[in-house]
């Protein structure tokens, strides 16, 4: 086993809000224990309190993003949305099918890409208008 993170956190992924961008790490930080939890063999017992912890911190930082488009009145929040959606749905199919078939890199690298693919190419769509909303007085 290499003694290198599976995901480095780059500031280049940084979207310019602290409140998302620190969500973002915690994400990030949470798949890296969890890769490092199956390369270092541990079974379910740490295995699926880590899948647990991922999607619970996954449904705050999108019902914080949610919120706030919503605040900042983000023009393609809906498909934003759907997004969200899609990635809750294929990471619990995608958990089942891994522990059913013993195959944890297809969940670590659908995770990865995911994450990185959507903070570099949808979030930071939707930066500029919360930006607007978070220098605004009346927020
Ligand atoms: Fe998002």
């Amino acid at each position: 086993m290499n003694n290198i993170l599976y995901i480095v956190w780059s500031d280049n992924n940084n979207i310019g809000i602290p409140i998302i961008d620190e969500q973002h790490r915690g994400i990030i930080s949470t798949i890296n224990s969890l890769h490092y939890f199956i390369q270092t063999g541990h079974g379910d017992e740490i295995i699926k309190p880590t899948m647990i912890i991922l999607e619970q911190y996954v449904d705050i930082h999108f019902k914080t993003e949610e919120a706030l488009m919503k605040k900042a009145n983000y023009p393609d929040i809906k498909d934003h949305i759907v997004m969200h959606k899609k990635l809750v749905e294929k990471t619990k199919n995608l958990s089942i099918y891994a522990s059913s078939n013993n195959d944890s890199n297809i969940i670590l690298k659908f995770l990865k890409e995911w994450w990185l693919g959507h903070i570099n190419k949808e979030d930071v769509k939707y930066a500029p208008f919360l930006k607007k909303l978070l220098d605004s007085k009346s927020f």
